[in-house]
């Protein structure tokens, strides 16, 4: 299992390159199941959850081939309708497969993604939407049953704007007869990114990016190109991490916006951000301010970043309170900051930081993805060295995340036991 030393204490300075964004990539790929013929797509991370994908797409029968940043996926020969839990357990966006599926066969067997370290996890809204569509959807055994002669047209209002739930119903509505309106749809970017690829491909959705979205049923799809846009939630780490080492960095290849909401929190806090067209600066000279959080939909404060911005306010001057109001379990970083020193208290899903001067290396456990980021920041600030283990959560969603830290200054180095 692999782990991570990190000797504390050094700032970080200079310039970082965002990657292609994980959230994006995953939903793109399982659109390129929604029509026969190659499509390419750039700038994909090399992540375990992207791979994961692809072991999907491969095991229902697509052809997938990847170089570097970019992943070619010929769907034309898909001839399993089925996927299993073994995929589905390793990475619940595999979920995604279904709207898909439904869409141009008429027919899908997902095994139930089951729950995760953040929480329960359920797809109720996945499946409420997809039988408003005219879908006959059964439930045994751990699997979801998805059949339908034809998907005809609905409004469909979420009961919450889930992520998943939004473009699973998208991707299953491009051939559904007549018009789709999707009502309470989630807003996040990655969803925009989406619906930008299906156009390409000949559909004609619109309105992602807010919460109505219009999919206007298309007989036919053709193959398409798409570059994925920049990863919001590995740009914010480095955000946190340069003010966190109270560094002086340069994170490129990112679009301000979709960052505004913690650019806002760490101005609040007292760090300095400055941005351009598709760059930020983050400068931070001193403790932070503490300041108060609550985890919102976008465009309010992603969850994503709750555990990280808890590691900075873990060293800022005064007392901070985050809520967690997205998913039901998501402080599991808690118990291993307050290893390093770090004054929490958790009173159901708020978090009461008391910051403290200085945090102390120890050895750390990553119990998700980023729970482990959160870890990774902490260690670079903290005295002395720190050991992250279970590193393997962290490889899912951060891209060589210790080349990136070290070129920045950061002592990390990477170990096998
Ligand atoms: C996406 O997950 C992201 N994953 C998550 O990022 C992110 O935390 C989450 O959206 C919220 O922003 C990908 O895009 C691959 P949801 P998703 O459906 O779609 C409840 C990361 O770290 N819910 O918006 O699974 C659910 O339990 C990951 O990169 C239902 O109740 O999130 C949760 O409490 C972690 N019923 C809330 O909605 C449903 O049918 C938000 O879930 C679906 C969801």
């Amino acid at each position: 299992m692999p782990r991570l030393m990190i000797v504390g204490g050094h700032r970080l300075l200079g310039r970082v390159k965002v990657s292609g964004s994980k959230n994006a990539s995953l939903p793109v790929l399982a659109a390129a199941l929604l029509c026969p013929g190659r499509c390419v797509i750039a700038d994909v991370p090399e992540l375990s959850d992207i791979a994961v994908m692809c072991q999907a797409l491969t095991c229902l029968g697509a052809r997938v081939q990847r170089a570097g940043g970019q992943v070619e996926v010929d769907a034309s020969c898909v001839n399993t309708l089925e996927l299993n839990d073994e995929l589905t357990r390793r990475m619940r966006a595999s979920n995604l497969v279904l709207g898909p599926l439904l869409a141009r066969f008429g027919r899908a067997v997902v095994a139930y993604p089951g729950g995760c370290n953040i929480g329960s996890r359920p797809m109720n809204l996945h499946l409420k939407g997809l039988k408003m569509l005219g879908a006959e959807i059964s439930e045994r055994y751990g699997y979801i049953y998805a059949t339908a002669e034809r998907l005809v047209g609905a409004e469909i209002i979420l009961d919450m704007p889930s992520v998943g739930a939004t473009e699973n119903l998208i991707m299953a509505a491009v051939h559904a007869a007549g018009v789709t309106v999707i009502k309470n749809a989630a807003r996040e970017p990655e969803i925009v990114d989406l619906q930008n690829f299906l156009n390409a491909m000949g559909a004609r959705v619109r309105g992602a990016g807010t919460d109505v979205i219009k999919i206007e049923g298309v007989e036919r799809l053709e193959p398409a190109r798409h570059t994925v846009i920049p990863d919001r939630i590995e740009a914010g780490t480095h955000m946190i991490a340069a003010a966190i080492t109270r560094g002086d960095v340069c994170i490129t290849n990112v679009i301000p916006e979709h960052v505004e909401s913690l650019t806002a929190k760490l101005r609040e806090a007292g760090v300095q951000v400055e941005s351009g067209d598709d760059w930020i600066r983050v400068v931070a000279g001193g403790r932070p301010r503490a300041v108060d959080v609550r985890t919102l939909y976008y465009p309010g404060f992603p969850t994503d970043l709750q555990p990280q911005f808890m590691a900075l306010m873990a060293l800022a001057e005064g007392t901070s309170i985050i809520s967690e109001t997205i998913f039901e379990n998501r402080f599991k970083h808690v118990s291993e900051l307050r290893r390093m020193g770090a004054d929490i208290n958790l009173e159901g899903h708020t978090a009461i930081i008391k910051g403290v001067p200085r945090l102390s290396g120890a050895v750390v456990e990553a119990s998700d993805l980023r729970a482990g980021a959160a870890l990774v920041l902490a260690a670079l600030a903290a005295e002395n060295g720190s050991i992250i283990e279970n590193v393997e959560h962290i490889d899912r969603g951060y891209e060589k995340l210790e080349r990136k830290y070290n070129t920045l200054g950061a002592r990390i180095m990477r170990v096998h036991s």
